[in-house]
């Protein structure tokens, strides 16, 4: 495989890897998303069992069909957790949210949409690697995408749309399409915060 396309400085395609959850209706080239798939296959998993799978959507009227379901899970969710319902009880500061519920509405109109999954085991310890590397390859050509999860409401009709036999496992759905918008840096806690040195608490040298 030629991965000399992905020739994008290491650091700065993980140090621009934000989400994006708007995109532009361009598709993506069938050999860009091959590129993307190769490279999500090269991640560590356990024992080499490579368990990861990859379903790739493209067909508009699918992922118009899928963004219904996906606009359902997320509001689920959301009710589960804080009891909102619409978009107006998502507190105005909360920028993450007010996002996600954009993408709630906007996942029906993303160019493609990869599902990562996995047959038994199913770990997701073994699809999470793969899942960030195929995000770092898709910045690497100027593809956007966020991570995202689904809802248990929506899972038997999730496994009947895409023909997804009842033992693979989902953990996955990633949007992909290039970003109406920017790449840019990501908000992060400084690292002097989450990481010790030698024990549990103990400080590291920078701060
Ligand atoms: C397990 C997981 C689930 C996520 N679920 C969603 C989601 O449902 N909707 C969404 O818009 N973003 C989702 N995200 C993306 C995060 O919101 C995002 O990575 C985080 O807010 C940091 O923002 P940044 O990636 O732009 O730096 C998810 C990320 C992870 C790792």
């Amino acid at each position: 495989m030629d991965h000399g396309r992905l020739s994008m400085p290491v650091g700065e395609v993980m140090f621009t890897q934000r989400s994006i959850r708007r995109f532009t209706p361009d598709p993506i080239p069938m050999e860009d998303l091959r590129l993307i798939i190769e490279a999500a296959m090269r991640a560590p998993n356990g024992g080499n069992s490579q368990v990861a799978r990859f379903l790739v959507v493209t067909d508009r009227a699918r992922i118009r069909e899928f963004g219904a379901l996906y606009h359902e899970a997320w509001w689920a969710k959301r009710v589960e957790q804080f009891g909102w319902t619409k978009q107006e009880d998502i507190p105005a500061d909360n920028k993450s949210y007010r996002s996600a519920a954009g993408l709630a509405d906007a996942m029906k109109d993303a160019p493609c949409v990869v599902f990562a999954l996995a047959v038994p085991p199913g770990s997701a310890n073994s699809v999470i690697p793969a899942a960030q590397n195929l995000m770092l390859a898709a910045r690497a050509l100027g593809i956007g995408s966020v991570p995202t999860t689904l809802h248990p409401n929506v899972m038997d009709r999730f496994h009947a749309m895409f023909d997804i036999p009842r033992d693979v496992t989902f953990h996955f759905c990633i949007p992909l399409g290039y970003p109406q918008g920017k790449f840019g840096p990501t908000n992060r806690k400084p690292t002097a915060e989450t990481t010790f040195l030698g024990r549990w608490g103990g400080k590291v040298p920078w701060t």
